[in-house]
């Protein structure tokens, strides 16, 4: 019963993008299991230890030893991953980018109704800990981290993929954002964060632990559409640097990956979300958009020793696309020769 208004908007968006939910692409199965990432032969590799202080975490000396033998990036960590809705999530692309630097891995799912969504694809990297959270419930968070206390020595990662916003307040003009539209997206897409990050610093007691949140451009800058959800990214980078701060006196580090757009069950509830994928694209730097591969593997960097001195930091992953001011037509582009 507590679950229905949340079931009912994931049924929604079920009925909206039967593709995305029911017909994804199965393009990423088997990229688990692959070699090694090629920076895995080359890392920076800090042994799994307890105890460390916040600067001996920082300054542990590297075993060159483990530069030579292929090791993992993440070998002995443990991830908890918050946010795998399907296969085409960004949170599902982190987990299989983790997984294939070694880190054992364990997943919540918002609702009864993704549960067997999300189990198969946890199997798929060997997950057993498979948790149900709707984070807008305190004894959802309460009984999820203490299990996974009970389940594991320790957290190392700590993987926050959740936004949620009401379909209605993701068209027309954000002047006309209503108070519950705005508290529901600011309660699942930022205040979460917080009470995650507050549940998890107790367990986080291994080398170079850290929290990963996701963000998006439309923190920064004004997308058509984006509205509450990008006063809720904003907020949500806000928290990031806060968080960096409360958390980094205990070795805990705290950051975010700012992504290009990508199709996924989130982002197909923004109204004409296909004409920024094309617009972005048309545009950045890069002329491409990025892809949940792309993400997860900028995640192993931030999750990683390789990231140990990084913290409050919004990483963007989006072919370059933040950093264009304007970008002429075709036409404009051939009358200024370029
Ligand atoms: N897709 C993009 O273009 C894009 C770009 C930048 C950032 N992001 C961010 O990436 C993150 C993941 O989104 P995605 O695009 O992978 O879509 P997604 O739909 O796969 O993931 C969103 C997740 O939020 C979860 N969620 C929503 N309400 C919840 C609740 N009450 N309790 C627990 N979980 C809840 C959903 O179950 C889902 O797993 C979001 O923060 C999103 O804003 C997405």
């Amino acid at each position: 019963m507590r679950h229905e208004p949340l079931l009912a908007r994931l049924e929604t968006l079920q009925a909206a993008v039967p593709g995305v939910v029911d017909g994804a692409a199965t393009w990423l199965h088997g990229r688990v299991g692959v070699p090694r990432h090629p920076l895995a032969a080359g890392c920076w590799y800090n042994a799994p230890g307890g105890g460390a202080t916040a600067a001996s975490r920082s300054e542990a000396p590297l075993d060159p030893g483990a530069r030579e033998s292929g090791m993992g990036l993440l070998d002995g960590r443990t991830a908890l991953i918050f946010g795998v809705a399907n296969d085409r999530s960004l949170a599902w692309g982190i987990a299989q980018a983790l997984a294939a630097q070694g880190a054992t891995l364990a997943f919540t799912y918002a609702a009864d109704a993704l549960e067997r969504r999300v189990r198969p694809l946890a199997a798929q990297v060997g997950a057993s800990f498979v948790e149900r959270c709707d984070v807008q419930r305190d004894d959802d968070l309460d009984a999820v981290f203490a299990r996974f206390g009970e389940a594991y020595p320790q957290l190392d990662v700590l993987v926050h993929a959740v936004a949620f916003a009401e379909r209605d307040e993701l068209q027309g003009r954000y002047a006309d954002t209503s108070r519950q539209g705005f508290q529901l997206a600011l309660d699942v897409s930022v205040y979460s964060l917080v009470a995650m990050a507050r549940r998890a610093a107790p367990l986080m007691r291994g080398p170079n632990p850290n929290v990963l949140t996701l963000t998006y451009d439309g923190a920064q800058r004004t997308y058509p559409n984006y509205n509450v959800m990008g006063v809720a990214k904003a907020a949500l980078e806000a928290s990031v640097r806060y968080l960096a701060r409360d958390l980094g006196p205990d070795g805990i580090r705290v950051n975010a990956i700012s992504a290009g757009p990508v199709r996924t069950l989130a982002s197909s509830g923004i109204r004409g979300f296909h004409w920024i994928l094309d617009y972005s694209a048309e545009r950045a730097p890069l002329r491409r958009n990025v892809t949940q591969s792309d993400v997860g593997d900028a995640a192993v960097y931030l999750c990683s020793d390789l990231a140990r001195n990084v913290t409050g930091h919004v990483l963007y992953v989006d072919a370059g696309y933040h950093v264009v001011g304007a970008e002429l037509g075709a036409a404009e582009r051939e009358g200024a020769g370029q």
